[in-house]
């Protein structure tokens, strides 16, 4: 499996202080909520959306310390839709990130409310963080916020989880399917790039499309390779349940597609992706690292 390079490894501790800096404290009241916050929050998962913030960064040239809060901002709605996405009423799962999901470990009262704090507490940082408002003007931070909530909101994340659910049991056209994806998965990843860019100020109007495309490549592979992952790894290499979308008869690419051609799509799209880095230089070097991390990763 190919791993992150040392400098994305860099990246996934840098954002892991960040994170825990911004989250509040267990031991403030409520304690109950701010533990299970940074229980879901700290000490897992990939770090792929910050990683992509990072990257898109580099490639454009923009200090990593602007790029800190924007990160974890985009990693709490993610971390969010996670809890969410566990609950009975949802996936109904028990294990994320190789521990029980927030619900189990806490309970379905506090997992809700613990989504609810993370989604406000996101753009809670990009208006208030005193150090953003240092290096970032009120109108980029307004865009900021109006690229992250938009992803997250009807139109993105929170609209593709709609049409998951809606969609469990049934069998969809490719259109269809390929809808839902850029949707609960895509949307928010291409935030991640659509977040860095507006942290740029030298970003020509060419960069910012090829980039975007990149992002949108990158998105729908990654869910692509999810649903795969879901089949073909194990429950100890991902963190969490292995088959638990065939045993809830959800509307996948290997099920609709059959596996040989979703392994064939992730293909197809991580190739349009890296083609739209072909004007960078080696900036670029960690968003081509991580389009073949997504593609070939084994969780
Ligand atoms: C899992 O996301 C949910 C999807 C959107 C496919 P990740 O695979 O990025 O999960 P973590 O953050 O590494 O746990
Ligand atoms: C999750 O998709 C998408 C979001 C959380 C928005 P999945 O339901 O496939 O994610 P996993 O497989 O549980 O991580
Ligand atoms: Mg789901
Ligand atoms: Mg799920
Ligand atoms: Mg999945």
């Amino acid at each position: 499996m190919p791993k992150l390079g040392s400098q994305l490894q860099y990246y996934q501790q840098r954002i892991e202080k960040v994170l825990d800096a911004v989250l509040p404290k267990a031991t403030l009241n409520p304690q109950h909520l701010h533990e299970s916050m940074r229980y879901s929050v700290l000490d897992g998962g990939k770090r792929i959306r910050p990683l992509l913030v990072y990257a898109t960064g580099e490639a454009l040239g923009v200090d990593r310390k602007v790029l800190d809060i924007p990160a974890a901002a985009v990693e709490l709605i993610h971390v969010y839709s996670l809890i969410h996405d566990d609950l009975p009423a949802m996936d109904d799962d028990d294990l994320r990130r190789s521990k029980p999901t927030c619900h189990k470990a806490y309970d379905e009262a506090t997992a809700i409310l613990a989504g609810d704090a993370l989604q406000a507490l996101s753009s809670h940082l990009l208006a208030h963080d005193t150090a953003l408002e240092s290096v970032l003007s009120a109108q980029q931070r307004l865009n900021l916020i109006q690229i992250l909530t938009h992803a997250s909101g009807s139109r993105g994340m929170a609209g593709g989880q709609a049409i998951d659910l809606a969609a469990t049991g049934k069998s969809l056209t490719q259109l269809e399917l390929e809808n839902m994806h850029i949707h609960k998965t895509g949307a928010l990843i291409r935030a991640c790039v659509l977040m860095a860019i507006e942290c740029s100020d030298n970003c020509s109007e060419v960069q910012v499309q090829q980039l975007d495309h990149y992002a949108k490549c990158v998105g729908l592979a990654f869910q692509v390779r999810d649903d795969i992952l879901d089949i073909e790894s194990d429950t100890e290499t991902l963190g969490k349940t292995q088959g638990a979308d065939v045993a809830s008869n959800k509307a996948t690419y290997p099920a609709i597609l059959g596996m040989k051609n979703a392994r064939q799509k992730a293909i197809d799209l991580h190739a349009e992706a890296v083609a739209q880095l072909d004007d960078f230089d080696h900036g670029a070097d960690k968003l081509r690292n991580i389009a073949d991390f997504i593609v070939n990763r084994l969780k």
